[in-house]
């Protein structure tokens, strides 16, 4: 087997964007195949490369995901490397960009039982509405929007997950909801860009929820901000997805750099298909 892609029990097929990917490898006479993470009998270590795709549901069980990856990045390549898979599955790595000058969406990290006095909180910071999630997050995961006056309800949130798991506080990025952009890179370089649309009366953009997507254009200064965010990260990746929104002034921050197993919405760019089926295929001549 040259190449297995980890996908989730749900999707033991791999999403259907993804199949893009398999084929393009299957025509270079390259065996790939889909494999579950968590299948205890899966080949790993017969495997030339394993990259990881539509794995979205490892956010319910984060330390079994990083066991997992470092075992298989023991015994064969693993892209993204295990280290990144670390660092990107809980986003306090966004205090990581803003260190380096990344403009985020602000971002505060509760620590897991800390026991946080909202009010107290958003009055430090002069924040009104927020949007408080999980840390470690795929699909919206325990994200809610508070409005101004309704502190109880999101300190009643908080309440319920922060005595179990890392939170994040951010405010209400108003754009969010009809501005989110994916700038997608492969193999180093910028190869398509999406604009997702939440459905009417949704605030949470995925297609779970009804959300839609279509192509766009990066504005330059959305590209030089993905490419600054993607500076920050030392280690080769063979695929990255940015998120951008729009602050107050129309400028973009970032929402989240996706390292792990984002949608690389194959189905827009036939060329980042290829380019990436062509980086698989340099990998393992250069393993041999
Ligand atoms: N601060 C925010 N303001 C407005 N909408 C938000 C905010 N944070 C998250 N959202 C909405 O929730 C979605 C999920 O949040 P995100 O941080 O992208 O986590 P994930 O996609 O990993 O679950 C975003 O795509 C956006 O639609
Ligand atoms: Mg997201």
């Amino acid at each position: 087997m040259d190449v297995l892609l980890a996908t989730c029990a749900a999707m033991p097929g791999l999403y259907a964007d993804d199949r893009y990917l398999l084929e393009s490898l299957s025509r270079r006479g390259r065996a790939a195949a889909p494999a579950v993470w968590e299948d205890p009998h899966a080949p790993w270590e017969e495997c030339g490369l394993c990259i990881i795709r539509s794995a979205w549901d490892y956010s319910y069980r984060r330390s079994q995901f990083l066991a997992w990856a470092e075992r298989v990045g023991r015994v064969t390549r693993l892209w993204n490397p295990p280290s990144v898979v670390r660092w990107n599955t809980h986003k306090r790595y966004l205090g990581d960009l803003a260190d380096q000058d990344v403009a985020t969406v602000p971002t505060l990290c509760l620590t897991a039982g800390s026991g946080a006095r909202l009010d107290e909180l958003l009055r430090e910071r002069g924040w009104g509405d927020v949007v408080i999630k999980a840390a470690v997050a795929q699909t919206g995961r325990y994200a809610i929007r508070v409005g101004a006056g309704e502190v109880a309800r999101g300190q009643a949130h908080l309440d319920r997950l922060l005595p179990h798991e890392d939170m994040l506080v951010q405010p209400w990025v108003p754009a969010a909801a009809g501005e989110e952009v994916s700038l997608v890179f492969v193999d180093g370089e910028f190869t398509h860009a999406v604009r997702k649309h939440a459905a009417g009366g949704e605030f949470l953009v995925h297609h779970d929820y009804g959300g839609s997507v279509r192509p766009t254009r990066a504005r330059p200064a959305q590209m030089d901000l993905a490419e600054r965010a993607l500076a920050c990260v030392s280690e080769p990746l063979l695929y990255a997805r940015v998120d951008l929104v729009a602050d107050g002034n129309g400028n973009p921050m970032v929402m989240e750099l996706e390292l792990v197993e984002p949608e690389l919405f194959f189905r827009y760019s036939p060329a980042a298909v290829e380019r990436l089926a062509g980086a698989v295929e340099r990998d393992l001549e250069q393993r041999r």
